[in-house]
């Protein structure tokens, strides 16, 4: 059985792509069976794992039942790490009928199945509330929300929360969010925690407990093509992601335990 989470917020920049790069990195060396998708036509996953995207995307064919999604994946550097890449074509490739239609629900069942072997799915979402965003949560068990630790960092959250509502009574299931993860975290400036202050008043049990630092090497590392894991393990951003793969395996291990 493998969990399924989708890493959204229809703010730019405040860290989805970085987050689900090296949260699937450092999962997959903890031991576990992780496939990043990147669903942003700005491909920023699949160049940050240092792969090539195919010359078309290759999602169309996967949801209308034409091509596998295993023969689309490539391996990556790290052992129990695939990736389905996304094309450099920056047009959505799919509409909102397709968003909506039953190759979601088979693509779902299919990386759920036991054959799958996965335990992660990890979905990198666009800055859009668009339909690879409703793609995204029409595949997803749980929603990671990256945080920017900046000026108007709560803004836009109900938003994505309410798009997720929406998702939820179209679906007619759950969508669990996984959780409020502060990104671009200075512990040096006041603003800094004035916001995580005001973001875990708000949501006193969705936010995470580890924030994410900011740190260039995890932008020299993207640059690279490669996850920080594979470039500089001892930096600031290497111990953030690390520490969030751990938060998150914990909190698995306790559902699973309790259900
Ligand atoms: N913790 C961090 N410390 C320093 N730089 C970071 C950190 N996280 C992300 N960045 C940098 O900030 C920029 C935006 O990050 P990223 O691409 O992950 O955001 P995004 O939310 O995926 O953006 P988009 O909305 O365009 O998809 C990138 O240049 C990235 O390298
Ligand atoms: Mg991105």
């Amino acid at each position: 059985m493998s969990r399924i989470i989708a890493v959204t917020s229809q703010k730019g920049g405040v860290g989805k792509t970085t987050t689900a790069i090296n949260l699937s990195a450092y999962l997959a060396l903890a031991g576990a069976k992780v496939l990043l998708v990147d669903l942003d036509p700005q491909s920023n996953a699949t160049s940050g794992m240092g792969l090539e995207g195919p010359e078309r995307s290759h999602l169309p064919d996967i949801l209308e039942g034409r091509l596998s999604w295993e023969r689309a994946c490539r391996s990556t550097p790290i052992e129990g790490l695939r990736c389905l890449p996304s094309s450099l074509h920056l047009q959505v490739p799919i509409d909102e009928r397709q968003a909506r239609g039953t190759g979601v629900d088979l693509l779902r069942e299919a990386w759920t199945s036991d054959e799958a072997a996965l335990d992660f799915v990890i979905l990198d979402c666009p800055p859009s509330l668009g339909p690879m965003t409703d793609l995204a949560l029409g595949l997803a068990d749980s929603v990671l929300i990256p945080v920017q630790c900046e000026y108007f960092a709560m803004e836009g959250l109900a938003q994505v929360l309410a798009r997720i509502r929406q998702a939820e009574q179209e679906l007619q299931r759950t969508i669990e969010l996984q959780g409020l993860v502060l990104t671009l975290y200075s512990p040096e400036t006041d603003l800094c925690h004035d916001v995580a202050r005001e973001v875990k008043q708000f949501f006193p049990q969705e936010t995470l407990e580890t924030p994410i630092l900011r740190d260039s090497t995890l932008a020299e590392a993207t640059s690279h093509g490669k996850p920080i894991s594979l470039y500089d393990t001892r930096s600031p951003g290497a111990w953030s992601y690390m520490n969030l793969a751990k938060e998150i395996l914990k909190h698995e291990s306790q559902t699973r335990t309790r259900a």
